[in-house]
């Protein structure tokens, strides 16, 4: 089942999603390769960011990537034009009634999907069904409880758990970077392992800084400001001063800390 998907689909959402991508490159992806013939599946492409470095870092896979959203299929379809790369296929689907048979991918790529979907087991199972037998999962999830920060800011983090409790609202789990091994191993697939990979942001590190502390997670925390508002979670003034708070953590003297979690498993 799919939930209302909490961050949208507008234009700065799409930015905000390719600003992530580049800033987290090499951490999330420098070990994900696949072998040149083989078919990879990549569920909930969202607008291409992720599907431009899988197309690049495996020029010889096949690659089909899928999303519920028209809209981003047809802005992943620019992407990946205007990136040149020429082994994907893109096309509207639901990961839970996928048009394909049922074994007929090698490897499945999941990136920031789960975190959105009341029932992210049932999604996993579903795309286990895709699978070969031998052929692998990657999954990568954020975790939004691993944010801290300094200067620490009781107002910023009230503003983050706005974002996490519109999340849940929604049926979603933002905190579910934590949770992925009993996730896919609750989904049936062996020899599950999961990697946390920490973002570490300080002045020395400018791109991070731009690229993850202000552009991917203050701008994703910024822009639940109205839904947050809505719901009557916090008042304007409280929730701007967190905001506040966040960009501050990205003045030469603040440091920001986030971690990712990528799983990877086997269908038997
Ligand atoms: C946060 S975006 C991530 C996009 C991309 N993977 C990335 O990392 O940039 C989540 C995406 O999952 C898609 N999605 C949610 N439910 C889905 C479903 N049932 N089937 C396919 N895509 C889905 C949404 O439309 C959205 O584009």
């Amino acid at each position: 089942m799919t939930t209302a998907y909490v961050h949208g689909y507008d234009e700065r959402e799409t930015q905000r999603l390719r600003d992530q991508a580049a800033s987290l490159v090499d951490l999330l992806h420098h070990d994900t390769r696949y072998p040149a013939g083989s078919c990879v599946l990549e569920a909930g492409c969202g607008v291409g960011a992720q599907t431009v470095t899988l197309a690049r870092n495996s020029p010889d896979a096949e690659i089909t990537s899928i999303d519920l959203s028209e809209a981003s299929v047809a802005a992943a379809t620019a992407a990946v034009r205007a990136a040149g790369v020429s082994n994907v296929h893109l096309e509207r689907a639901d990961l839970f009634a996928l048009p394909f048979p049922p074994a007929s991918f090698d490897h499945v790529f999941v990136c920031f999907v789960l975190e959105h979907l009341a029932t992210p087991v049932e999604a996993l199972r579903r795309l286990k069904g895709m699978l070969r037998p031998g052929g692998t999962l990657t999954v990568i999830e954020g975790d939004h409880g691993s944010a801290y920060f300094h200067p620490r800011s009781e107002r910023a983090e009230r503003a983050i758990q706005c974002l996490v409790d519109l999340q849940a609202r929604a049926h979603g789990d933002s905190l579910i970077g934590r949770a992925l091994f009993p996730l896919v191993t609750a989904a049936g697939y062996a020899q599950v392992q999961v990697s946390p990979r920490m973002v570490y942001v300080d002045g020395s590190r400018p791109a991070l800084v731009e690229g993850f502390t202000k552009l991917t997670f203050t701008a994703m925390v910024e822009g639940v400001r109205e839904a947050a508002l809505a719901a009557g979670m916090v008042t304007a003034e409280a929730f701007d001063a967190g905001v506040a708070d966040l960009y501050r953590t990205a003045a030469d003297d603040g440091t920001f800390c986030y971690t990712f979690f990528k799983a990877t498993a086997v269908r038997e």
